[in-house]
């Protein structure tokens, strides 16, 4: 054997041996980390774990809910959204606590035509008041692969990224009065449903049935994250350490020009310059510079 073929087999079994270890790595981690929850058979975790979908037809949709609850955290998943004509479907992946003063953190992707452009929709909900709406096209396609869409919450702020690029930020400025997620544990939620009444054009396209099924899917979740269990969180005992740095991670100034550059390019709505809506004075939030 020469010297080549030897280095080139060894690149091999290496190579090989790297995707065993990554795949065993990978295996399991939805399924460990979610249920389905709704859909009667629509949601299936698929590839041990590595794969998950979901599926929308005339009578239902489906959605899945993560095992555990979370008191900050720095979440990715890589979602791949239902292709084609995916007009009147909404396909949601949010962080939400319960009850009426519940706090929650929002991506929804609104479908389309073929060909036509995603809405990226966003929104805060803060002690169960939302009306915080931003909305971005997206400077891909969503639907031709797989892409990342991260939260960083932490007790600054909570930071909306995709493919590591920050589109949104929302800050902590309860010392101006106005009210942050820091209590309530929230859970991940995903579905995706009809919403043909008010998703694609406002409502003026309807979803095509004869389309159906539509599927989104969904791989790599990766977390670091305050795992919240009767009252305690995992990051109390290590609050101190590396593991938890993202507890403090900010926004630095090429991060804000990143969002500035996403914001003049992309945005599409921002309830802060909405004035015919809030024709009583804009949110707090929007008027302060800080
Ligand atoms: C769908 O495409 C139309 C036409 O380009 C566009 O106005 C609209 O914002 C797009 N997205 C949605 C979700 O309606
Ligand atoms: C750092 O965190 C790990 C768990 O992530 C924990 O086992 C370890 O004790 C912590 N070390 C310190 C010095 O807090
Ligand atoms: C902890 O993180 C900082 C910055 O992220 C790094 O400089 C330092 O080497 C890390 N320390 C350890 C023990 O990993």
């Amino acid at each position: 054997m020469s010297a080549t073929m030897a280095a080139s087999r060894i690149l091999f079994l290496s190579s090989l041996l790297l995707s065993f270890f990554m795949a065993s790595y990978g295996a399991g981690n939805l399924q460990q980390n979610f249920d389905i929850t709704w859909g009667d058979g629509r949601a299936q975790i698929l590839n041990n774990g590595e794969l998950l979908t979901l599926s929308l037809d005339k009578i239902s949709g489906s959605g899945f809910q993560s095992k555990n609850q979370y008191l900050f955290g720095k979440i990715d998943m890589q979602l791949k959204l239902v292709p084609g004509n995916s007009a009147g479907t909404v396909t949601a992946y949010y962080l939400s606590s319960l009850g009426s003063t519940h706090d929650e953190i929002d991506f929804e992707f609104l479908g389309n035509l073929s060909g036509d452009p995603y809405i990226l929709h966003t929104n805060v909900f803060t002690q169960g008041k939302g009306n915080r709406e931003q909305q971005f096209y997206l400077w891909f396609d969503p639907t031709k692969d797989f892409h990342t869409y991260s939260v960083l919450w932490n007790p600054q702020h909570i930071l909306f990224s995709v493919d590591g690029t920050p589109i949104r930020e929302f800050k902590n400025l309860e010392s101006r009065g106005i009210p942050f997620p820091k209590n309530q544990p929230m859970w991940i939620y995903s579905s995706l449903w009809n919403a043909d009444d008010w998703a694609t054009r406002g409502g003026l396209v309807k979803t095509d049935w004869s389309k159906a099924p539509f599927i989104a899917s969904y791989r790599n979740f990766n977390s670091q994250a305050c795992i919240w269990t009767s009252g305690s969180s995992s990051c109390s005992s290590n609050s101190n350490n590396n593991s938890t740095s993202w507890l403090k991670e900010g926004l630095d100034s090429t991060g804000q020009a990143k969002i500035k550059w996403v914001q003049s390019n992309y945005m599409i709505y921002n309830y802060c310059t909405d004035t015919k809506r809030f024709p009583q004075g804009l949110p707090l939030e929007c008027t302060l510079t800080t």
